[in-house]
């Protein structure tokens, strides 16, 4: 697909079934054109990873992905040696190095004649590539998605900087690897930690937040369109209504996909109050959270629970998750 406009992201992501905001398309058209990394940052949930997957696909690009974790290091997520292999190569080489080793009269020089042919067991045959190598080194144009970079420990960032600054490595064995072409990167984070201003200096940045009613009902048609229409307002309005409450985590968009599963499967005519009572774990993660929304709920505040539901025409709840912003990070 070619790039020209706003619109096209945004189409582009809708074909693939990602319902994209004017923020999110912005970015990613920016991204594009400016070939500058995008830092997506929010709650869990929300469909930061999916938007890497999604433009990967709208742009039929591969995808290469590096998940993120404490302990990461360059060996998981740039290269590594096959030991094993290397092993198994001079085992099977064996007599061939005795040849060349044999005339050697003293241990130096069997240490250099065989340094001298070291080359064989540190080239390209041996070299393992881990996903950031292999987004640099990809014949073709990839999408190279570093999920959950806030995971990764402060020291794999810096290095994460200079590889990202001139999409180049450096193995000293075999010099130095430049980018055939730039990778499109896209980062996510979940701030459980504060990313490094140097990282964000080198990122546009984007904040997904929670979607709208509309954006909301809209994926879930997308992605459950077996559901009722009725059935699927009244679900988006309640989870919306949810979001307003205190809650240790709010539900995500994944936990209203599921949930609007659940009802599906349950063959739910509508939101009564046994079918909230009995699925409102697929929503709600912690006891605590449970028992807050049951009483909520009794007394009718929840919005879309029977009580108080009038169905959703989404008139003026379009803001909710807005007036939401950033309250919503898992605690
Ligand atoms: N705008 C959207 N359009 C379509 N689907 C969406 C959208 N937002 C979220 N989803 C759906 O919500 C689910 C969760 O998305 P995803 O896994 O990308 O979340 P995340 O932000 O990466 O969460 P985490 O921080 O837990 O990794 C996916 O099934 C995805 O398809
Ligand atoms: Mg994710």
């Amino acid at each position: 697909m070619e790039v020209k406009k706003i619109e096209d992201v945004k189409v582009g992501l809708a074909k693939q079934n990602y319902i994209a905001t004017d923020e999110i398309s912005t970015v990613v058209f920016l991204m594009e054109k400016l070939g500058k990394p995008a830092l997506v940052e929010g709650p869990a949930g929300v469909g930061k990873t999916e938007l890497a997957k999604a433009w990967a696909k709208a742009t039929g690009k591969r995808l290469i992905r590096l998940q993120c974790y404490e302990g990461l290091d360059e060996s998981k997520a740039l290269y590594e040696w096959e030991y094993a292999k290397q092993m198994l190569y001079t085992q099977l080489l064996r007599d061939k190095l005795q040849d060349l080793l044999h005339d050697a009269s003293s241990l130096v020089e069997a240490a250099d004649k065989l340094a001298a042919e070291e080359d064989v067991f540190f080239s390209e045959r041996f070299l393992l590539p881990r996903p950031l190598l292999s987004a640099i080194t990809a014949p073709e144009p990839v999408v190279l998605l570093i999920d959950e970079i806030d995971r990764a420990d402060a020291e794999f960032e810096a290095f994460l900087l200079e590889v990202l600054s001139d999409f180049q490595v450096t193995v000293p064995e075999l010099g130095t690897i430049s980018a055939v072409h730039q990778p499109i990167v896209l980062l996510t984070s979940n701030n459980t930690r504060e990313l490094s201003e140097a990282l964000k200096r080198r990122c546009l940045y984007l904040f997904t937040d929670y979607p709208t009613y509309n954006a909301e009902l809209a994926i879930v048609r997308l992605k459950v369109p077996e559901l009722k229409e009725k059935l699927a307002q009244q679900a988006v309005e309640f989870v919306q209504g949810l979001r307003q409450m205190d809650l240790k985590k709010s539900p995500s968009v994944s936990e209203t996909l599921d949930w609007a599963k659940a009802l599906m499967m349950l063959n739910a005519d509508q939101l009564d109050e046994k079918t909230l009572e009995t699925t409102l774990t697929v929503l709600l993660k912690h006891e605590s959270d449970v028992q807050k929304a049951k009483r909520a709920m009794r007394r009718g505040g929840v919005a879309g629970s029977s009580s108080n539901s009038g169905g959703g025409e989404g008139r003026g709840r379009d803001d909710s998750a807005q007036r939401r912003r950033s309250g919503g990070w898992d605690r």
